[in-house]
C-alpha cells in the first residue's frame, strides 16, 4: 500500500470510529548498510529510514480511557493512563502501552486520548516496524500535548519502552534512524553520544535491494539478549564501559580466560566497528567495490563469529557472492531471518532473484519478496 492511502485510511478510519480530526504523524522503517549490533555496544552503525512506515493519528478524548484501534490487525486496545501494565502476549499493544508508561514515568502529564495507527512495513524483516510504532506513537503525544519533548528525548522513550514492555535490550540505531533519517542519505552514527555524519546515497550504476527470506525463527528476544550480556560481560572483563573502547590486543590477552565463543563474538564487535569506518571512507571514495567486500565479510562475522544469521539468509548471501553483479550482500538487523541487504548492478536484479527464488523454495519450501528501496525522511507530523 502506498504511503498516501495509508494516510488515507488512517484519516477516515479515525473519523469514523471517533468522529474528530486527529493529528497526523508518518514514522518510518529503516535499512541498515553495515554496523550490526554494534549500538549496544558504544559503537558505529550505518542505517537510513526508508520510504515505508506507519501513519498514525491521534486526538485527545474526554473519556476515563484511552482507545487504540490498529488498522492491519483490527484490534483494540483500551486502558485508564492510572494502571498501565504490560499486556501477555501484547504483540504491537506493548509498543504503545510501553511508550505512554515510559512518558508517565518521567512525571510528565497526558490526558487520555485516541489513536488510530496503519504501516507498510513488512513485519518481521528486520526493518524496524517497531521502532516506527513506538516513534510515531511518542512523536504524536508530543504533539498533541505540546509535551515540548527534543527528538533525542523521544527516541530514549521508544527505546525503554521496548526494554521494559517488550523486553528486548535493543540499542539506539533503530529509533535514531526512523527519527533522523533524511531523504537520499545514510548516517553513519556514532551510538556512544548520538553523533551522525549524513552521506548521500548514490552508488551509480548499483542499487540497494533487499531480499526477504520471509523467516522469522522463533527465540529471537532471548538470543538478542544473550548477545548482549556476553559483550558486557567482556567489557566489564577488559575494564572498559563498552566494547567500543577495548582494543583487539586486550582482548587477546584474556583470550585463555574466557570461551572461544565468547572471544570470537566480542572480537566480531571490534571488527565491525572497524569495517563500519573502513565502509564509510569506501562511500566516501566512491569505491563501491571495497564498500561490497566489506558486506560479505561482515556478513561473515554474523555467520561465524556472533552467530546470528539463519541457513535461510546463508543461502542468499551464497549465492550473492557467486553472481558477479552482485558487490556486497549480507544479513541486516537483529538477524534470525528477515532480509538481505544486497549491492547489484543496475538491470541484474531480476536474473539475480529468477535464478535464486526457485532454488530458495525447493530447500526451503519457501518464497522470497524483493523490496527497492528509497532512503526517505525520518519522523514528521502531516500537514
Ligand atoms: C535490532 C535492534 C538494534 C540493533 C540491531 C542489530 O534491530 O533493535 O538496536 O542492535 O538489531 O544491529
Amino acid at each position: 500500500m502506498t504511503n498516501e492511502s495509508l494516510l488515507e485510511k488512517v484519516k477516515s478510519t479515525f473519523l469514523k470510529r471517533f468522529s474528530t480530526k486527529p493529528v497526523l504523524s508518518f514514522s518510518p522503517g529503516r535499512i541498515n548498510l553495515i554496523g550490526e549490533h554494534t549500538d549496544y555496544n558504544g559503537g558505529f552503525v550505518f542505517p537510513a529510514a526508508i520510504n515505508k512506515g506507519i501513519v498514525s493519528g491521534i486526538q485527545k478524548n474526554n473519556n476515563m480511557y484511552c482507545s487504540v484501534y490498529a488498522i492491519d490487525t483490527d484490534e483494540v486496545l483500551e486502558f485508564s493512563l492510572q494502571n498501565i501494565q504490560p499486556a501477555k502476549n501484547g504483540g504491537w499493544k506493548n509498543y504503545v502501552l510501553g511508550v505512554v508508561a515510559e512518558i508517565i514515568k518521567r512525571d510528565i502529564t497526558i490526558c487520555s486520548f485516541d489513536l488510530v495507527f496503519a504501516g507498510n512495513i513488512p513485519l518481521g524483516a528486520g526493518l524496524s516496524s517497531s521502532a516506527a510504532l513506538e516513534n510515531s506513537i511518542v512523536f504524536g503525544l508530543n504533539e498533541l500535548f505540546e509535551l515540548g519533548l527534543t527528538k533525542e528525548e523521544m527516541i530514549y522513550i521508544s527505546q525503554k519502552a521496548e526494554h521494559n514492555y517488550v523486553g528486548v535490550q535493543c540499542g539506539i540505531m533503530d529509533q535514531y534512524a526512523s527519527m533522523f533519517g533524511k531523504e537520499g542519505k545514510a548516517l553513519l552514527l556514532d551510538c556512544r553520544n548520538l553523533k551522525a555524519t549524513y552521506f548521500s546515497i548514490d552508488f551509480k550504476e548499483y542499487d540497494i535491494i533487499l531480499i526477504n527470506t520471509n523467516v522469522k525463527h522463533s527465540l529471537t528476544e532471548s538470543a538478542y539478549n544473550e548477545r548482549r550480556s556476553v559483550c558486557e560481560a567482556v567489557a566489564a572483563r577488559l575494564e572498559v564501559s563498552a566494547l567500543r573502547d577495548a582494543t583487539y590486543e586486550a582482548l587477546f590477552t584474556i583470550k585463555k580466560e574466557i570461551t572461544e565463543d565468547h572471544y570470537q563474538k566480542a572480537l566480531f564487535i571490534l571488527q565491525e566497528n572497524e569495517r563500519v569506518l573502513k565502509a564509510a571512507i569506501a562511500l566516501d571514495k566512491k569505491d563501491y567495490i571495497t564498500f561490497g567486500k566489506l558486506l560479505f565479510e561482515s556478513h561473515n562475522g554474523l555467520q561465524n563469529q556472533y552467530k546470528v544469521s539463519c541457513t535461510e539468509l546463508d543461502f542468499l548471501i551464497d549465492h550473492a557472492k557467486q553472481n558477479p553483479d552482485v558487490l556486497g550482500a549480507r544479513m541486516m538487523g537483529g538477524g534470525f531471518g528477515g532480509c538481505t541487504i544486497n549491492i547489484i548492478k543496475k538491470g541484474a536484479t531480476d536474473t539475480f532473484i529468477n535464478t535464486v527464488a526457485p532454488l530458495y523454495h525447493k530447500q526451503f519450501n519457501k518464497t522470497l519478496s524483493r523490496y527497492d528501496v528509497q532512503i526517505a525522511e525520518g519522523t514528521y507530523k502531516i500537514k
